[in-house]
């Protein structure tokens, strides 16, 4: 099929790029002229594994181009999937007037059938808002319909993420979008779940919002643990292996980050709001989400007696491992209160350092994990990169000035720490 992926940033490129992989037609469009440069070269804008390949094959087989021409991307698609930003307004709601624009462009240009499609996360009833404004700008009345195709994918793990999902939702108004859809989607094997058009969206929204609750209700739990005497880990183990919770997502640790779920609560929150009802639950998800990050601190506070002036390595930056990112990211937080505090910080992570930089530029930033922990009083471990699990613990007790750790993702076990001759300190662990 002719399909158009209107902006190539996370979401429209990895889209982009697995639509052409599974045999269809694509142009991929973005208003960012340097980025469009770019990949016309086959370089990939964002750090993704295995999207650079795939990009290249799809441009070889001559499946895959681009172009900064919303006018061109619209005449070359029958289906036309909407992946443009929608960031976080002041107020938590999401700013939709990329959509909008975006809708409007594609009312004016559009000179025969289009399946018009929002991938971009966004709140329920902006379908209807688009299907309104491609009706309104749609002078000569051309037919199309508006679907909705909310997308799950995880940084890091993106490509695969689309190629095999647990399920593909879509929310659609009638049979001819479907069976686009359907057509779209085929080589992928997954349950196919067709809804309405806000029920597809809502599904995205209480997806992400009951994972980041899974999250903040097994750090909640970890902080009761500590105090009874228990162990979150096991506790977490013993719940989820009843397959009606679920493994996933009990993994107690600092909070979440990133640029999905912070943004996503707070969009749920205000649209449920707007529509009458206050979602109390979720501004608790996101209270813990800040408590345990006031409650890693004060396990610092509490070790190291007094901050200022200590020499604590960090390891770890970005908002989880295998990314570059940092949004949203737990150590900006506890950075933050550490400088204010008058701390020196010795800091390592594998990819995240260019970006941190910019936000702390006086920090020092090290090579390696070791060079971080010299004369240390406290080593700090905020994100689980598969590396720090393999340090060298003799090495790192050698180096530091007290063998202090705070373990903000319980990737060491106690014992074991305390055998080492470590003072440990996980989360939720006894
Ligand atoms: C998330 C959703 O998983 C994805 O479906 C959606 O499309 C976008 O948002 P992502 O933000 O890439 O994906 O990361 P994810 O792997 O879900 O982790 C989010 C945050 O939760 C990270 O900060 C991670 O450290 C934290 N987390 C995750 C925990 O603290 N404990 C866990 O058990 C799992």
């Amino acid at each position: 099929m002719k399909i158009t992926i209107i902006g190539s940033g996370y979401v429209g490129l990895t889209t982009g790029v697995c639509l052409s992989h599974l045999g269809h037609h694509v142009v991929c469009v973005d208003n960012d002229v340097e980025k469009i440069r770019l990949l016309k070269k086959g370089i990939s804008p964002i750090y993704e594994p295995g999207l650079e390949e795939l990009l290249k094959q799809g441009m070889e087989k001559g499946t895959l181009s681009f172009t900064d021409s919303i006018e061109e991307g619209t005449k070359h698609g029958l289906a036309i999937f909407i992946c443009v930003g929608t960031p976080p307004r002041e107020d938590g709601g999401a700013d939709l007037s990329s959509i909008e624009l975006v809708a409007t462009r594609i009312a004016e240009t559009m000179d025969e059938y289009k399946l018009i499609i929002e991938k971009s996360t966004v709140p329920v009833q902006t379908g209807l808002k688009l299907k309104t404004t491609i009706e309104l700008n749609n002078k000569r009345g051309i037919e199309f319909d508006v679907a909705s195709n909310p997308e799950f994918l995880r940084e890091g793990s993106a490509i695969k993420d689309f190629l095999y999902p647990d399920r593909i939702v879509i929310g659609v108004e009638n049979e001819r979008a479907e069976k686009l859809m359907r057509e779209i989607y085929e080589k992928i094997d997954a349950p196919f779940i067709v809804t309405n058009i806000q029920s597809a969206e809502i599904i995205k929204h209480a997806s992400n919002s009951f994972l980041a609750m899974k999250i903040s209700y097994i750090n909640a739990v970890s902080m009761v643990c500590e105090k009874a005497g228990a162990d979150v880990k096991e506790v977490a183990l013993g719940m989820g292996l009843d397959h009606r919770i679920g493994k996933e997502f009990l993994n107690a640790g600092i909070g979440f980050g990133g640029f999905c779920f912070p943004k996503d609560l707070k969009a749920f929150i205000k649209i449920s709001e707007d529509l009458g009802y206050h979602m109390n639950l979720l501004k608790e998800v996101l209270k813990i989400n800040q408590e345990i990050r006031e409650y890693f601190i004060n396990k610092v506070r509490d070790l190291l007696w007094n901050i200022k002036g200590k020499k604590i390595a960090i390891l770890g930056l970005s908002f989880k491992p295998n990314t570059d990112d940092i949004r949203e990211a737990p150590s900006i937080y506890i950075i933050k209160h550490l400088l204010k505090e008058d701390a020196y910080i010795s800091v390592y992570d594998p990819a995240a350092m260019k970006k941190m930089k910019r936000i702390f530029p006086d920090i020092d930033y090290k090579e390696n994990p070791y060079d971080t922990l010299v004369d240390a009083n406290a080593l700090l471990i905020l994100t689980e990169w598969e590396e720090f699990r393999n340090l060298d613990l003799e090495r790192v007790k050698n180096l530091m000035k007290t063998p202090i750790i705070v373990d903000g993702r319980n990737i060491f076990e106690p014992e074991e720490m305390e055998r080492l001759g470590f003072i440990y300190r996980g989360i939720g662990r006894a």
